[in-house]
């Protein structure tokens, strides 16, 4: 009797196995992320018993003088720079984002790039068809670019197109999901079927030497779908963030095995394709109201680059019993803790209002010293007070209330000087500073020091909104 190949229990999240089903992987702790799969029938007496002599390899040492690495650059300077000097032949990447963020988009204009610079460059899509990627290349102006495009979802089929020709430089596959292999019996994008094939195409691209880029679709919480397995797998982590009603797209690198992890490129979403922003900060904050209150400017890093944002808050009595706290682009945790210590340390009373966060433009800011701008926002709006148009603000702020100084405060000064601004606020024991000459300092010590200042400041008159509808009367 010939035995069915067993079926198993895949975590779409983990990639755990388990042999029955069940409501949560005990693995990783998701709920209902075990999907049954028909796995690989065992081999007969598989296991270590089998395994054949090992062979011993050649010990190297570390001192070994090695070539360095050599990058192919992309022909996109926000692509080099977060890559940290272009693509690694021989290396594997991964590009993370939500559907419609431009994730097809810049990979098309990387591989018409590739191909224009007369390098080899195939493009493999599973999700489109070929007249809809002709479409967009005619949209980028791309359409005489010698790039080679196949709309192929099976694994063999792409394996063999590739053996075939001149060994490329760069393969593109759009996406990871979508792609099947025939020994597998488990659907395209779960994990058994993404694992497979991300491991064959990295063997590929290993042994040929060719620049190997997936698309991987990120669900609602923004993790690669499924499959955090594949992250492990690939070189590079790419994600691309903002959100789909702004312009800005901002490609981050979370895992590089070849440069830096911290660097941002920004770019912009136009007619015409994903452009370059060479200045982030002149476009982040050049829409600001100077005028209203709750807006602060805020000199942040992004990796080696300094960035100017602006951040926004909204301060007010809230009509229900648990006041909303909402951020978009900011941690919330931090905003709670900001609110907690303006409370305790400062005295303010923000308990019974609704607070509102939000980072203009659609970036997101990580950094602790964002912590200040946030205060002073919160501050300025609670007070009805805006700050001055032409301040910039950082600092970490301490629960016992202290605002602490953060890491390269003179490129921050820097930068805001470029742009125009004249003063900044920053903590009060950060020593000496060379500040360039235009920049007014002023150093607050506490998150007292901030909310005094603000309280000093002139207050905006209130508009008031007139009701569109007039008061029912009696009679
Ligand atoms: P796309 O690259 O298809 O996103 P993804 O592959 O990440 O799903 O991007 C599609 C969005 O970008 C779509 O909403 C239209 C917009 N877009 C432009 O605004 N300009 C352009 O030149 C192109 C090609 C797309
Ligand atoms: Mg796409």
């Amino acid at each position: 009797m010939v035995k069915a190949a067993k079926s198993q229990f895949v975590c779409q999240n983990c990639g755990a196995v388990a042999a029955r089903w069940a409501g949560k992987c005990v693995a990783c702790g998701e709920w209902n992320t075990l999907i049954e799969e028909a796995g690989v029938a065992a081999a007969p007496g598989s296991g270590l018993a089998r395994a054949s002599k090992g062979r011993a390899v050649a010990l190297e040492t570390l001192t070994k003088s090695t070539d360095r690495i050599a990058r192919i650059p992309t022909g996109l300077a926000e692509l080099d720079r977060v890559t940290g000097g272009g693509i690694v032949p021989g290396s594997a990447l991964l590009i993370g984002g939500e559907p419609g963020i431009g994730k097809s988009t810049l990979l098309l204009q990387l591989g018409a790039a590739f191909a224009d610079a007369g390098r080899r460059a195939i493009y493999f899509s599973g999700e489109e068809a070929a007249a809809q990627v002709r479409l967009r290349a005619e949209r980028l102006g791309l359409s005489a670019a010698p790039l080679a495009l196949a709309c192929e979802t099976n694994l063999a089929n792409i394996l063999a197109t590739l053996a075939e020709g001149k060994r490329p430089d760069l393969v593109v596959v759009d996406s990871i999901q979508t792609l099947w292999a025939d020994g597998l019996e488990a659907a395209p994008g779960t994990v058994s079927q993404v694992r497979a094939a991300t491991q064959s195409l990295i063997r590929y691209a290993k042994a040929q030497g060719a620049a190997l880029v997936l698309v991987g679709h990120v669900t609602k919480d923004g993790q690669i779908a499924g499959p955090k397995v594949i992250e492990h797998m690939v070189d590079t982590v790419l994600y691309f963030e903002g959100d789909r009603g702004h312009q800005f797209r901002i490609l981050r690198a979370v895992k590089n095995r070849f440069g830096p992890t911290d660097e941002i490129g920004v770019f912009e979403m136009s007619d015409r394709g994903l452009r370059e922003v060479q200045n982030p900060s002149r476009l982040f904050i050049s829409s600001r109201e100077t005028d209203a209150p709750g807006s602060a400017i805020l000199a942040g890093m992004e990796g080696t680059r300094p960035v100017l944002t602006e951040v926004q808050a909204l301060v007010s009595p809230s009509p229900l019993g648990t006041p909303r706290r909402a951020v978009v682009g900011f941690d919330s945790n931090r905003l709670a803790m900001i609110l907690a210590v303006l409370e305790a340390r400062a005295g303010l009373r923000i308990g019974a209002h609704d607070v509102y966060l939000n980072v203009a433009g659609g970036l997101k800011v990580r950094e602790p010293a964002a912590d200040l701008a946030a205060a002073a926002a919160l501050v300025s709006s609670l007070h009805g007070a805006p700050l001055p148009a032409e301040a910039v603000l950082f600092g970490e702020i301490a629960l016992s209330g202290a605002v602490r100084p953060v890491g390269q405060s003179e490129q921050r000064l820097k930068e805001a000087a470029k742009l125009g601004l004249t003063s900044a606020v920053i903590a009060g024991n950060g020593g000496e500073l060379t500040a360039p000459r235009r920049l007014w300092l002023k150093r607050v010590e506490t998150v007292s020091d901030l909310v005094a200042w603000v309280a000093g400041l002139p207050r905006q008159e209130r508009t008031g909104v007139k009701p569109l509808l007039r008061p029912v009367t009696e009679g």
